[in-house]
């Protein structure tokens, strides 16, 4: 077995075959999935039987592991999944039953609807998330993907000169404050802080700069807030036009890549009465501050 990367498009999306990623992975496979990565920003595997204990290996492979969020700002259910390295992106609860519709948990899921990327609201954001497919529904529940670095480039020159240098202030509670999602405590409130973030990133990997946008992003820093909030709001439209936009149609057994950096993503809709089980780990992304002050 051999493996192969064909791409979907010339510079967004490859899907990788001819490799069994729960097996230990040779040197040269993994800088081939990290070529890839640099150059297609998302990369899909299919027909993958892992362990969660397996994923967090290989995803290990490719920088240290993020713990997840979720269970400091859920200090009071039980959760379904041992590892704090992985997070539960399913509609289950901690006993495996579809969680309820007012479950907080959901509530708080649901928010994965908005265009966002993974922890910017975290002042070590997330590199790469690896997003695995243990049981999805037959129909619904797609996940979409946009290239920031597709859409900074096709910016008007002004709106690059504009926006370089700008800096957005990213916190999870804007985000679950545009669903009205609001329930949780102080102690959770505090457990995550806004952290400042750039709103135009250079690739430390290829020098290629891309926009670094969110849901979490709620104004930009020194501008008055209506102005900035606005600023975020037209960049992200722009950014997922249907040109940069690519759709993900889950099987069982997928394993999808993502570059937090350059990308955004959002799940679609799908009737949240039946099992979606998907889990995802994200490595850090511990070149985000220095990458900053540079
Ligand atoms: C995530 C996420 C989208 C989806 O795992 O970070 O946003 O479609 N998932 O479940
Ligand atoms: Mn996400």
């Amino acid at each position: 077995m051999s493996i192969t990367v064909t791409p979907v498009s010339p510079d967004f999306v490859a899907e990788i075959a001819g490799i069994d990623l729960a097996r230990p992975l040779p040197d040269t496979d993994r800088e081939t999935i990290q070529a890839a990565i640099d150059r297609y920003a998302i990369v899909v595997f299919h027909g993958q039987t892992l362990t969660d204990e397996q994923q967090i290996d290989f995803a290990r492979r490719f920088g240290p592991i993020h713990s997840s969020a979720q269970r400091a700002r859920h200090t009071s259910i039980k959760h379904r999944l041992a590892s704090s390295e992985i997070a539960d992106i399913s509609n289950l609860d901690g006993d495996s039953r579809v969680l309820a519709p007012d479950a907080k948990r959901r509530l708080d899921w649901l928010a994965n609807r908005l265009w966002h990327t993974d922890a910017s609201f975290r002042a070590v954001p997330g590199a790469l998330s690896l997003l695995y497919a243990h049981v999805v529904p037959d129909e619904g529940g797609d996940t979409e993907f946009a290239d920031l670095r597709a859409a900074y480039e096709a910016l008007p020159a002004a709106t690059r000169g504009r926006i370089d240098g700008l800096i957005a202030e990213h916190s999870i509670w804007h985000s679950r404050g545009q669903l009205s999602v609001t329930r949780y405590t102080d102690e959770e409130l505090a457990s995550l802080p806004p952290v400042p973030q750039p709103v135009v990133r250079t690739s430390p990997r290829t020098g290629r700069k891309s926009l670094y946008v969110a849901s979490h992003a709620s104004h930009i820093i020194g501008m008055p807030v209506p102005d900035g909030r606005l600023l975020l709001m037209d960049l992200i439209e722009h950014a997922t036009q249907p040109r940069f936009v690519h759709r993900h149609r889950w099987r069982r057994g997928d394993l999808v890549i993502w570059d937090n950096r350059c990308t955004m993503h959002r799940a679609r809709p799908f009737d949240t009465t039946l099992v979606r089980d998907l889990r995802r780990v994200t490595t850090r992304d511990e070149s985000a501050g220095l990458e900053q002050a540079a």
